[in-house]
């Protein structure tokens, strides 16, 4: 008796999907870390691609609201700070990006998800910068939100993304402190720039506490992402540990956080804190922040100016190789890396 050939193709193609799939699992139990040219399954490549990409988009787009004050810096001085600080932002686009090509996407795929909306950033991004004490309160509670959700991310299973999170979190330490030191400038001055410090600071409190995402009861990705090592803590947890970070940075600062509710907890050893208003960050989230239009206008024309360079990048890429001249003699360096 003869079989058909597509049966133990099959059971075999079963076998080895079933040995695959047990040796990502073994991979993920033991933190370790899945690499790009590892085996993994669609939901966790589709999963990786959402968040590293949203990410990057939050870097770029996160340019604007503190690009906005560059030409307007008090000092030379501050203007260095504003400078390198958002061209750092800018890097970290590039590192994430970087990281979502290894995942099988290129960047340009990726901009024209972002500009067609069906990518996502930041919501926290499409709140408006009105003074410059903002540039010292994006600083300390924005990029310092940032961190606490970043740093366990240095331990997210995927390897480029984890990598690119450490040097990331190095410099978001960097950016907290270069805000909160502007902040402590500005409350040592006049009346008027510690009325601004603080009329920012109770502008930018709530959304801040949003950037960790909805409760944990209606996270819809957590779990899944939990449980393969994507993420490492929960939504309220890392609220939490933001808010208990931050009281005693506020209270040496001088400026009141908006919050009624906010007060130590001896028992659960944690502040309590109010709750933020879920709606508005469910509006910002659908395109109805109050500088979501703007952002995205912004991004697209910078997508448009910068088509010329693209262009002359790509022509570059493609020259032919100059033709040896004479009989070649060892390499240089630069032939050699070329
Ligand atoms: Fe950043
Ligand atoms: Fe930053």
């Amino acid at each position: 008796m003869t079989t058909t050939p597509a049966e133990p193709d099959q059971a075999a193609l079963e076998a080895r999907q079933a040995q695959l799939q047990a040796s990502f699992d073994a991979t993920i139990a033991r933190h370790d870390r899945i690499e790009p040219r590892d085996w993994m399954p669609d939901a966790y490549r589709k999963t990786l691609v959402r968040q590293i990409a949203q990410h990057a988009h939050s870097e770029i787009i996160g340019m604007q609201p503190e690009g906005n004050w560059i030409g307007r810096a008090p000092s030379l001085r501050r203007k260095a700070i504003l400078l390198a600080k958002v061209q750092d932002e800018a890097g970290h686009g590039l590192y994430l990006y970087s990281a979502c090509e290894t995942l099988g996407v290129s960047r340009a795929e990726l901009t024209e998800l972002l500009l067609a909306g069906r990518q996502k950033y930041s919501s926290i991004f499409n709140y408006p910068t009105l003074s410059y004490a903002d540039v010292g309160t994006i600083g300390w509670l924005v990029d310092g939100a940032a961190i606490c959700n970043q740093v366990p991310l240095c331990r997210t299973s995927y390897g480029p993304y984890g990598r690119a999170m450490i040097r990331i979190c190095k410099e978001e330490s960097f950016h907290q402190r270069q805000g909160f030191e502007l902040l402590m400038t500005m409350m040592r001055g006049t009346g008027a720039q510690r009325a601004m410090v603080q009329e920012s600071v109770d502008r930018f409190w709530w959304p801040s506490l949003m950037m960790f995402g909805p409760p944990d009861a209606e996270s819809t990705n957590s779990e899944q992402s939990m449980a393969w090592g994507v993420k490492r803590n929960s939504n309220d947890e890392l609220r939490q540990k933001f808010v208990d970070m931050t009281v005693p940075q506020a209270e040496a600062l001088g400026v009141t956080l908006p919050d009624p509710d906010l007060r130590w907890n001896e028992e659960r050893g944690h502040h309590d804190f109010g709750e933020p208003d879920w709606e508005e960050l469910a509006a910002v989230i659908r395109g109805n922040g109050p500088c979501n239009a703007q952002r995205m206008a912004h991004r697209r024309a910078a997508h448009d100016d910068g088509a010329w360079v693209r262009e002359a990048a790509t022509a570059f890429a493609a020259r032919p190789a100059p033709a040896p001249t004479s009989a070649p003699a060892e390499a240089t360096h630069e032939e050699a890396t070329r």
